[in-house]
């Protein structure tokens, strides 16, 4: 079972609640820890074990590697709130980074050495040069691009040193949905499902961050990438793990929309207006991050199937019409 078995970390979460819906589908055995403080425990698909627990607990990781032959570890799991992260970085900083740390050193330990990582666009803070490549320089704006950030350094080292094999992913805007898993945070901070709450009448109009950008409608640009996308990507990852040369890959279209042209497309969809109120600008928002993911494709033969925009919010409008009430 080595082969097959693969350890999710923040697998009840939305990007690896959807990852771990595919790998099913492609005859993993996937085992989820997750803690359950931002993941949901009904967005972990049931045939996958399910344990609770945090990715820095050196003994239960200890029995998880012991008992299981964990060919290898996608770790999702983290604090991923940006505003949060600089009001509270020690907390950032001791769950993305430290408890990472323990996660690595239990792997090693016990003879598992893949890792697929979750890192994110933040590690470019605000790009010089868009489409933005792997090469661009890295500048993290807030303590959350910067813990991750950090932990990309340590798999460098670990790969160097220990031979830990790993692929990073530097996540453009996730977006979209399957039929079974979603976005859902709490709080919601993300503009597509905001903006969803209006035509599901949970709210009156959706703020915009900002409407005096150096763009072409004034309100901020982001490359939307749909979830089973990003998904894919994982697998891909996992495939080619053992010849890939510990990579960094973006997550991207490569096509950027403006805040606005994604409430116009929610419009057109859910055939509903949504009315809007202009506040000031979020700090630390980059006006434009719009992703080059050439490499992806070129060495993982990554191709993602969402590249409209419409297809993306279509599936997110269609899973929140049926999760009025989240997962409950
Ligand atoms: N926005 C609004 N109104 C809202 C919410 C968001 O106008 O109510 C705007 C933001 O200002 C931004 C855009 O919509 O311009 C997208 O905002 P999101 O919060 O959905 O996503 P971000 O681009 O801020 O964040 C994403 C990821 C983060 C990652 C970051 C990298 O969700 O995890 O990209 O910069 F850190």
């Amino acid at each position: 079972m080595r082969d097959k078995t693969i350890l999710v970390t923040g697998g009840a979460g939305y990007i690896g609640s959807v990852c771990t819906e595919l790998l099913l589908a492609r005859g993993y055995h996937v085992i989820v820890l997750d803690n359950l403080k931002t993941g949901h425990r009904k967005a972990v698909h049931p045939k996958a074990e399910f344990i609770n627990g945090n990715i820095g607990n050196k003994s239960l990781l200890g029995r998880l590697f012991n008992g299981n032959s964990i060919r290898a570890v996608i770790h999702f799991a983290a604090e991923t709130l940006v505003t949060a992260a600089n009001t509270q970085p020690q907390s950032y900083l001791a769950n993305n980074l430290v408890q990472g740390i323990h996660l690595l050193d239990s792997m090693l330990k016990h003879g598992c050495r893949q890792i697929v990582f979750s890192s994110t666009a933040a590690v470019y803070g605000e790009p010089n040069d868009v489409p933005i490549k792997e090469t661009h320089n890295t500048n993290p704006l807030n303590a959350y691009g910067d813990s991750k950030f950090m932990f990309e350094k340590v798999l460098k080292h670990y790969g160097n040193a220990y031979g830990i094999k790993s692929v990073v992913f530097r996540y453009f805007n996730a977006a979209g949905c399957t039929k079974h898993y979603g976005e859902l945070h709490n709080p919601e901070t993300h503009l597509l499902p905001l903006i969803l709450r209006v035509p599901l009448r949970q709210s009156d109009y959706i703020n915009i961050f900002g409407d005096d950008y150096d763009t072409r409608d004034g309100t901020c640009i982001r490359d939307y990438v749909h979830v089973s996308d990003i998904a894919n990507a994982h697998l891909l990852a996992l495939e080619g793990i053992e010849d890939l040369n510990n990579p960094t890959y973006n997550l991207g279209n490569g096509t950027g929309f403006t805040v606005k042209e994604v409430i116009a497309t929610a419009e057109q969809i859910s055939q509903c207006t949504i009315p809007v109120r202009i506040q000031p600008r979020r700090p630390g928002d980059p006006a434009v991050l719009v992703a080059s993911s050439d490499k992806a494709r070129e060495q993982l033969g990554w191709n993602p199937n969402y590249t409209d925009l419409e297809s993306i919010v279509e599936s997110s409008w269609a899973w929140h019409l049926r999760h009025k009430d989240g997962y409950d």
